[in-house]
């Protein structure tokens, strides 16, 4: 790179950085490089926002300090842990993960992609967050928000590989964990999906799309971030669906077993009695839920 553009990045890294080091949020993941924790915490925000998982990360860093710890308990006791924050699918993979780190790597969360890659619940994203946030490994940190930005930033739709590609090339050297973090703030509070503050972005001069929001013609030009890398499409309507049914009958197992003739009224669904039956297989089938005789148990 020559001279001159290199040193317009370092500004530009320093107008982001210097941003969110005023701006920055306080949680309590960022008060810790532990592996352990912080893979715990990515694995909470994978799908939950973050006021959300504040509660529960409290909750299981105290009582699941170790991927050791966590391996050593019962998974019913982790799943009704983590009842409330939704996708427990998370919760079985942690603690299988757990069971893992302990067994393979020695007790300890590996650095490396490929070895972090294998760990059940954990894709591209986490992996990286992982590298970044625990180990301070040079790597960017895709989620849906980084992707917006990088969209937005570039004024075009990204593959996942352009995406992930782009954000590795504009990590700092050793400055990783900020970098990172200062991305996803970025998303959080400025770069947002629907309402963009580019008035007050600390970057807005590198955005290709924000250019054109500022300048006079803003009306008609689609936001490249539409259906780009990493960018989630709508949730699918969570009353009514299968999701809510399963929840609730996780939600009463956590209070203890129950007779399988109960699930049904459990899920209030006591009208479809094919459905019911479905759904209770599928948690069998993915380890959430065990038959006892006649009786239903989490785990
Ligand atoms: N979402 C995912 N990872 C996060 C982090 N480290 N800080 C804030 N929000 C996040």
């Amino acid at each position: 790179m020559r001279h001159a553009e290199s040193d317009a990045r370092g500004l530009r890294h320093a107008e982001l950085i210097g941003w969110w080091q005023a701006e920055r949020r306080d949680l309590p993941w960022r008060r810790t490089r532990d592996p352990w924790l912080v893979l715990v915490s990515e694995v909470m925000l994978q799908q939950t926002q973050v006021d959300r998982v504040l509660p529960y990360f409290e909750e299981f860093s105290a009582r699941w300090p170790t991927a050791q710890r966590c391996a050593a308990a019962e998974l019913a006791d982790v799943l009704a842990a983590w009842q409330g924050l939704g996708y427990p699918r998370r919760a079985r993979n942690l603690w299988r993960t757990a069971t893992i780190i302990t067994e393979h790597h020695d007790s300890q969360v590996p650095a490396d992609l490929d070895d972090l890659l294998e760990l059940p619940g954990v894709g591209p994203y986490t992996a990286r967050a992982v590298q970044a946030f625990a180990f301070g490994i040079d790597t960017g940190v895709v989620d849906t928000n980084v992707g917006r930005i990088l969209a937005r930033w570039m004024g075009r739709r990204l593959s996942p590989r352009e995406a992930q590609h782009i954000a590795d090339e504009l990590v700092p050297a050793g400055e990783s964990w900020a970098w990172n973090q200062a991305m996803m703030d970025l998303g959080v509070q400025v770069c947002t999906k629907r309402d963009p503050s580019c008035g007050r972005c600390p970057v807005q001069p590198w955005c290709t799309w924000g250019s054109v929001v500022l300048g006079s013609e803003p009306s008609g030009l689609p936001d490249p971030a539409d259906r780009s890398a990493g960018v989630s499409t709508r949730q699918a309507p969570f009353e009514g669906s299968d999701r809510q049914a399963r929840g609730r009958l996780l939600a009463a197992l956590s209070d203890g077993p129950l007779p399988t003739d109960r699930a049904a009224a459990e899920m209030r669904l006591e009208g479809d009695a094919v459905r019911a039956q479905r759904l209770v297989a599928e948690l069998i089938a993915e380890g959430l839920v065990s038959p006892a005789g006649s009786q239903l148990r989490l785990g």
